[in-house]
């Protein structure tokens, strides 16, 4: 791609996650509260979640769809829950640690809640049955736009196929076709409020 090109389709990505972000802050906490749920009920009929022992997933800011209702089901079935930390050493990567009722968290640089860091209490994320994540945009070939700090592409493109993508928005974040780089890890699956997209793994 010629620079001109490059250029242009970081300042479209940037457009679009300034955007999707302004509509997803804009939800009242009802819209909030009901899409949370309405997400929780379709992740636990989710085979691959059921059938999962180590599932990875965040704590909700910028508006982003709250997973509380779905922390409490799923600590209810004895899943064992993770979250991801900033890594301390290797900037742009992140570690996966192990989220129970008692875990002290702390707020990162980007204000967000984590584990304060246990070595012992660290899963390689290749031991992760399912990794659900958050996203600013997708689209319906399963590419996802994040904040703009590759984390999860970094995260990703380490992981086999054994671990399960998921990604999870408001029907809000859909863009029709997202412009994508190289870099971009696409998703095995995204729910939102009203439907669920699944996507086989080759993909062209
Ligand atoms: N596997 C990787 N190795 C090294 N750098 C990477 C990798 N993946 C992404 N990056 C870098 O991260 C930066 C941000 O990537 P991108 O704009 O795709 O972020 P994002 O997908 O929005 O963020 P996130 O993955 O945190 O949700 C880019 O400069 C990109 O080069
Ligand atoms: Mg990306």
């Amino acid at each position: 791609m010629a620079i001109d090109e490059t250029q242009s389709n970081e300042q479209l990505r940037q457009q679009i996650r300034r955007d999707i972000r302004s509509r997803r802050q804009s939800l009242s906490i009802e819209q909030q509260q009901k899409a949370a749920q309405s997400v929780c009920q379709r992740l636990l009929a989710h085979p691959q979640v059921t059938s999962a022992q180590h599932i990875a997933l965040y704590l909700s800011f910028d508006g982003e769809l709250c997973t509380k209702p779905l922390i409490d089901a799923l600590w209810q079935k004895a899943k064992q829950l993770y979250l991801p930390i900033l890594h301390p050493f290797c900037s742009g990567h992140l570690l996966f640690q192990h989220y129970q009722r008692d875990t002290k968290l702390i707020s990162n640089r980007f204000r967000i809640l984590e584990p304060k860091l246990s070595c012992l209490q660290v899963l390689p994320p290749q031991q992760l049955d399912v990794l659900i994540m958050p996203l600013v945009a997708f689209d319906k070939q399963g590419n996802r736009l994040g904040m703009g700090g590759g984390f999860y592409d970094r995260t990703l493109s380490t992981l086999s196929d054994k671990v399960t993508r998921i990604g999870i928005a408001h029907d809000s974040q859909l863009y029709p076709s997202l412009p994508i780089q190289t870099w971009d890890q696409p998703l095995d699956c995204i729910v939102t409020p009203s439907r669920l997209w699944e996507w086989p793994r080759k993909r062209v």
